[in-house]
């Protein structure tokens, strides 16, 4: 793998575990806010579930084999996966602001490593953008 298929597999296994968190929260969420909260998580998992095969064809269309396995992911992300802790909608939420924030600094560093080729650069550029915006949004709503 280069820097490019790296920095991809590592977007691509955070994804992935964000996506699993995602789910977690969205079926265990609970409060008065519970289904304007539950809705925005599903409209969120949704959107990690089309970034996780987005990335994970750029790895393919540059002759790697993409992480596909919840082992190979879990080795390879950063993102801690939830704990089974939390159980209120504000720091189920809070916690997967947090975690949207994280991926999106650890991608723009990425990009500002000038070590990735324009394609990549622009992949993490979009996913950035999409975690940020994922972020104010779990950050605006009502707990
Ligand atoms: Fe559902």
């Amino acid at each position: 793998m280069n820097s490019n298929t790296k920095a991809l597999s590592l977007a691509l296994s955070n994804t992935f575990v964000l996506y699993v968190k995602t789910l977690n929260y969205h079926w265990h969420v609970r409060g008065d806010n519970f289904y304007e909260n539950h809705l925005l998580l599903e409209s969120q998992y949704n959107q990690l579930a089309e970034a996780i095969d987005s990335i994970a064809e750029k790895i393919v269309m540059y002759g790697e084999k993409a992480p596909a396995t919840m082992k190979e992911f879990l080795s390879i992300a950063t993102l801690k996966e939830a704990d089974g802790s939390k159980s209120d909608a504000g720091s189920m939420l809070a916690e997967l602001a947090e975690d949207h924030t994280n991926m999106a600094n650890g991608m723009l560093s990425a990009i500002e490593s000038k070590t990735l080729d324009p394609i990549t650069e622009d992949t993490l550029l979009q996913q950035a953008q999409a975690h940020t915006k994922a972020a104010w949004m779990l950050r605006a709503c009502k707990k």
